[in-house]
């Protein structure tokens, strides 16, 4: 039963409520299946009137005014709402004694047990499934909360904040908890369970000494130890970059198994899913070492992007998610490499925030309406949401955003802010142009033409807006080479645009020219992605290479290498001829290349995915040539590069225990090679590996090269993969991701059989994503012209529909990418969407599977 089903929010709608929530103490007494909970809200009228507050499927037994036991006439209750009919004079305190069934909760919102363990998930509507409140962003309160439990020994109770106070007498236990900062219910938590734990201290610059605990499942402390490392360093870089403090004198962070996303920034109180604390090398890859570093940052960052200042209103989710995402870009650029990092995040970006924005689900930045918030947590708000705060940053520079943010902490500490406050602190030349950025859906295009004529050089940049927006302002970093030279940039006549240090700010038309040029120079536009756009360029193999060769921005040169990569892809699915020697040529020169890093080395080494193919077809597209395509080249370069690819793949293997970034990135240039050796055949090393790699980034690399090159030997080596790790659910989730994204005829029977493994539950999201999420990633089976890979992952999204909604929501998003393909797919998912519509009954799944159907 859900509040909100069928109720569109409106940004324009905003009001303050009529009364504060200054204070709000809570009791629970912890049960599996009944819990109650006793909540002392203290009401003060701002314009006073009627007080109406929202739950979501409650079961109220009591209700008391100014601690006296309010008659039945005082009030109206329902699952869902409680008006207070009966108001009295000034500020008085309601206390509304309501049971929860911990155990019954399968949404993982509110209240739930996972593992044993009790948690809650607040954020953005949980804390109504706990008790009646207003529910919403911009109602701040201080919480005193006292947790009772049946339990002895050292079983933790937690909430946010500092300890008051602890007892343990005839097994019953109490703790008591005060958190001074005002916080939205969004913010609240509760853990209580047998954890392990990891424990240090961190000094802030103040000299605050701050109690730090990261607690596990018992057993597995010594996987928590690279999580508190990265904590630390997120501490201190965070007092270094941004002048901010810890401000409390604990700081827990909780790993549990079954929630519904990355992890939880609950104020001094973290919850996470465990993917992103537990790691050691023998089972973490190295990508999940800097997924680990990336949201322990991005959580803690939160406690002054998002807990000190917090939102508004769902409407300005932004606000705290893509500055908070910007702030850990920034990070992650300073603790491993800003150019290798910018590649990692601007493939992301167009891998999932571009098709988003040009898909029936796309949606502003800062939306003006929606029907389910729990949907508006996607690549737009997040990743765009990040891009439009570096384009800021860009025009700008670091030391005037410094000083803006600054300016913003200062300003609105302790507040619940907007997107307009935000942008208010920055200098910026157009403040309202700038915020069509946030107000406006799509992605502009800017298209870039060049002339040489009689020694003058002039480079064009026009702006195409996206479908139904106005133009925008965009900063674009710009570079000339002659030769081997930069031009310099005061010989260069702009018009059209703004120039601001270090870039020019692009509106319409910008028109660069330099005269007195004896060839023509060569242009390394966007540089380091200067701004969320596709740029347009005529098509010129040379002058890529030549960027290859000469340019010396990671990001551009990266770049220059994919298209030449994808143009040669789509030649393939085109059936047309690409000089494949020469991009051979090329990529070997990159990835042999000792003055650049070997991650970067690696990352050219990546063919673009079958995904960038999709986009570049753009309509019509036929799964099973993308696939041919993909293999196709990649095992053209493979035989094409062979030599250099055994001798990097013959480089020095770094310890086990090294899991640095340098170290992760020789790892990658070595599997990268590995991987393009089995494309193109010879799987010999990787069956090898797969079986005797040292690190699970080796052996999962292995595999991974041996399931997408469609190698017999894969069948086997992931059968006994599996049967290692049978005790290891976050190894297992790689296994049956790979199961899931084989391109192979079977995948759609392979992961129905998958389905009843044993250790596979619709219950816990981690082995969902991994096994059908992942099905929906692989091409060729979920866009299967007969529909079943659509059936299948209808089928299951149905099915979470009454159990975990959320999950079953996002799951469903894969469906918007089937608009590129043939009629045939889509008159497939249009009938099985109509079916996952009528019978859906959470507002999650009907907002998508609707906007999904709309006709566009
Ligand atoms: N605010 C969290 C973050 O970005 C993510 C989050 C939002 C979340 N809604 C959630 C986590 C629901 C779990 C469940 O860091
Ligand atoms: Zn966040």
């Amino acid at each position: 039963m859900r509040t909100d089903t069928g109720q569109t929010v409106y940004l324009k709608d905003y009001q303050p409520t009529p009364y504060r929530a200054p204070h709000v103490s809570l009791m629970f007494a912890l049960h599996p299946t009944r819990t109650v909970v006793r909540a002392t809200t203290v009401f003060e009228p701002v314009t006073g009137g009627p007080l109406k507050l929202v739950g979501d499927g409650l079961n109220l037994v009591g209700v008391e005014i100014d601690g006296k036991k309010a008659p039945a006439s005082a009030y109206e209750a329902t699952p869902d709402s409680f008006v207070l009919k009966t108001i009295p004079k000034g500020a008085f305190s309601l206390t509304l004694v309501t049971v929860v069934s911990p155990d019954d909760n399968t949404e993982l919102m509110g209240l739930y047990r996972s593992n044993g363990v009790y948690c809650t998930q607040c954020e953005a509507e949980g804390y109504r499934r706990i008790t009646y409140a207003y529910d919403r962003p911009d109602v701040l309160s201080v919480y005193d909360v006292y947790i009772v439990a049946d339990a002895e020994g050292d079983t933790l109770l937690l909430s946010n904040g500092n300890l008051v106070k602890r007892e343990v007498s005839g097994g019953r236990m109490t703790a008591q908890w005060h958190d001074p900062f005002p916080k939205p219910t969004y913010l609240f938590a509760l853990v209580a369970g047998d954890l392990g734990a990891v424990s240090d201290t961190f000094t802030t610059k103040s000299g605050r000494k701050v109690a730090l605990n990261i607690y596990v499942e018992k057993g597995k402390e010594p996987r928590a130890t690279y999580a508190m490392d990265a904590l630390k360093r997120s501490m201190t870089w965070d007092e270094v970059r941004f002048g901010r403090e810890y401000d409390l004198d604990i700081f827990n962070i909780v790993a549990v198994s079954d929630f519904n996303m990355g992890a939880m920034e609950n104020k001094g109180l973290n919850v996470f899913n465990d993917r992103y604390v537990l790691a050691d090398p023998a089972v973490a890859t190295d990508q999940d070492y800097s997924g680990i570093e990336t949201v322990i940052a991005h959580e803690y960052f939160h406690n002054w992007t998002g807990n000190r200042i917090t939102c508004r209103d769902w409407f300005q989710l932004c606000l705290k998610e893509g500055l908070t995402v910007f702030r850990d870009q920034e990070f992650t650029s300073d603790e491993r490499s800003r150019g290798v990092k910018r590649i990692a995040d601007v493939r992301r970006l167009r891998a999932a925030q571009f098709p988003e924005d040009a898909s029936p689900l796309r949606h502003c930045v800062r939306p003006s309406k929606y029907d389910e918030i729990s949907n508006l947590y996607t690549a737009t708000v997040y990743d765009k949401g990040a891009e439009l705060i570096r384009m800021i940053h860009t025009m700008i520079g670091e030391a005037a955003f410094r000083v803006g943010m600054d300016l913003y902490f200062f300003k609105y500490d302790g507040t619940a802010a907007t997107i307009e406050e935000f942008i208010d602190c920055f200098p910026i030349a157009d403040k309202a142009a700038f915020l069509t950025w946030y107000q406006e859906p799509g992605t502009p295009r800017v298209t870039v033409t060049e002339e040489f004529a009689a020694g003058t050089y002039t480079l064009t940049m026009t702006q195409t807006p996206a479908e139904g927006a106005g133009l925008k302002p965009i900063p674009v970093r710009l570079a000339l080479l002659s030769g081997t030279e930069f031009v310099d940039p005061s010989t260069a006549t702009i018009t059209g645009g703004q120039v601001g240090p270090g870039h020019i700010i692009l509106t319409d038309k910008v028109t660069i020219s330099v005269p007195n040029q004896a060839t023509a120079p060569v242009a390394s536009v966007m540089r380091g992605f200067s701004a969320p756009v596709i740029i347009e360029r005529t098509p010129d193999t040379a002058r890529d290479l030549f960027l290859i060769a000469h340019d010396d921005d990671p990001f551009n040169i990266w770049d220059a290498a994919q298209r030449i990569a994808l143009a040669a892809m789509r030649a393939r699915y085109e059936g047309t001829e690409a000089d494949e020697a020469g991009l051979a040529e090329a990529l070997s020169a990159l990835a042999t290349n000792p003055d650049q890093e070997p991650a970067f080395r690696a990352l050219t080494l990546i063919l673009p995915t079958r995904q960038a193919l999709i986009e570049a077809i753009g309509s019509d597209v036929d799964p099973v040539r993308i696939e041919a395509a993909h293999q196709g080249l990649s095992a053209a370069i493979g035989s094409h590069m062979k030599d250099v690819l055994e001798r990097l793949f013959e480089s020095p293997l770094p310890a086990p225990d090294d899991v640095s970034a340098e170290a992760a990135g020789h790892r990658a240039l070595r599997n990268a090679a590995l991987t393009l050796l089995t494309a193109a055949g010879d799987s010999g090393r990787a069956v090898d590996q797969a079986a005797n790699g040292t690190t699970m980034t080796d052996r999962l690399a292995a595999l991974g090269a041996l399931a997408f090159a469609n190698a017999p030997e894969a069948d086997e080596a992931l059968k006994s993969f599996a049967a290692a790790y049978d005790g290891e659910p976050l190894v297992l989730d790689k296994y049956f991701a790979l199961e899931a994204m084989r391109p192979d005829d079977g995948a759609e029977a392979r992961v129905r059989g998958l389905m009843s493994h044993p250790k596979f539950s619709l219950k816990t999201p981690n082995r969902v994503r991994s096994l059908i999420g992942a099905f929906a990633q692989n091409v060729g089976a979920f866009h299967k012209a007969d529909g079943s890979g659509y059936r299948l992952v209808a089928e299951v999204a149905t099915a979470l529909d009454k159990s975990n909604p959320q999950v079953a929501a996002r799951l469903l998003t894969s469906f918007s990418d089937v608009r590129r393909f043939d009629s045939q797919q889509r008159e497939q998912a249009a009938d099985v969407l109509g079916g996952v519509l009528q019978s859906a009954t959470s507002s999650d799944v009907v907002d998508i599977a609707r906007r999904l159907t709309a006709k566009q």
